[in-house]
């Protein structure tokens, strides 16, 4: 592995690490709000980021390259509304995503197909990620200020916490 692809590996490793922070704080004002769907949503969302974070340090591990756990941003912690904290939310995946298709672009620049092999999981797993987040935003968008909107917002996505269980059961 090169260094740079080595350096930007390292560098995933804290965005998804920041990312899981970033969520555990969402989940938590969520929960604090009294919004207990969306704070399950979020506390499951950050467990993934978790995951993600875990997986590319042990493969650079499994390829004797050198894991440098990061220190990690501090999370925002305050939002005006639901439709703040999903646009943030989406915005978060964006950047992600961004970061993940620089490393696809890299690993073609120097023909490390291994590397390049293993960034598909992610690239799949951000797909589903922005487009959850983009569908839960245009809920909130056509919900708007509606209270009771925000009510029935808050119990359907449980549903979408249950099915996410369900599959990482499997
Ligand atoms: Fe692992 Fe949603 O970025």
């Amino acid at each position: 592995m090169t260094t740079s692809i080595e350096k930007l590996l390292n560098d995933q490793v804290k965005y998804e690490a920041n990312a899981s922070m970033q969520y555990l704080a969402m989940a938590s004002w969520a929960d604090e709000k009294g919004y207990n769907g969306v704070a399950d949503f979020f506390y499951l969302q950050s467990e993934e980021e978790r995951l993600h974070m875990t997986k590319l340090v042990k493969f650079i591990n499994e390829r004797s390259a050198k894991v440098i756990i990061p220190e990690l941003s501090k999370p925002k912690s305050d939002f005006e509304s639901l439709n703040q904290l999903f646009e943030f939310f989406l915005e978060s995946e964006v950047f992600v995503t961004q970061q993940i298709n620089h490393i696809i672009f890299e690993c073609l620049q120097h023909k490390d197909y291994n590397v390049h092999n293993f960034m598909q999981w992610y690239v799949t797993e951000q797909l589903e990620e922005e487009a959850v987040a983009k569908t839960l935003l245009d809920k909130l968008m056509i919900i708007g200020d509606d209270k009771s909107g925000h009510y029935l917002f808050d119990r359907d996505i449980n549903m979408i916490v249950t099915a996410n269980a369900d599959t990482n059961q499997e």
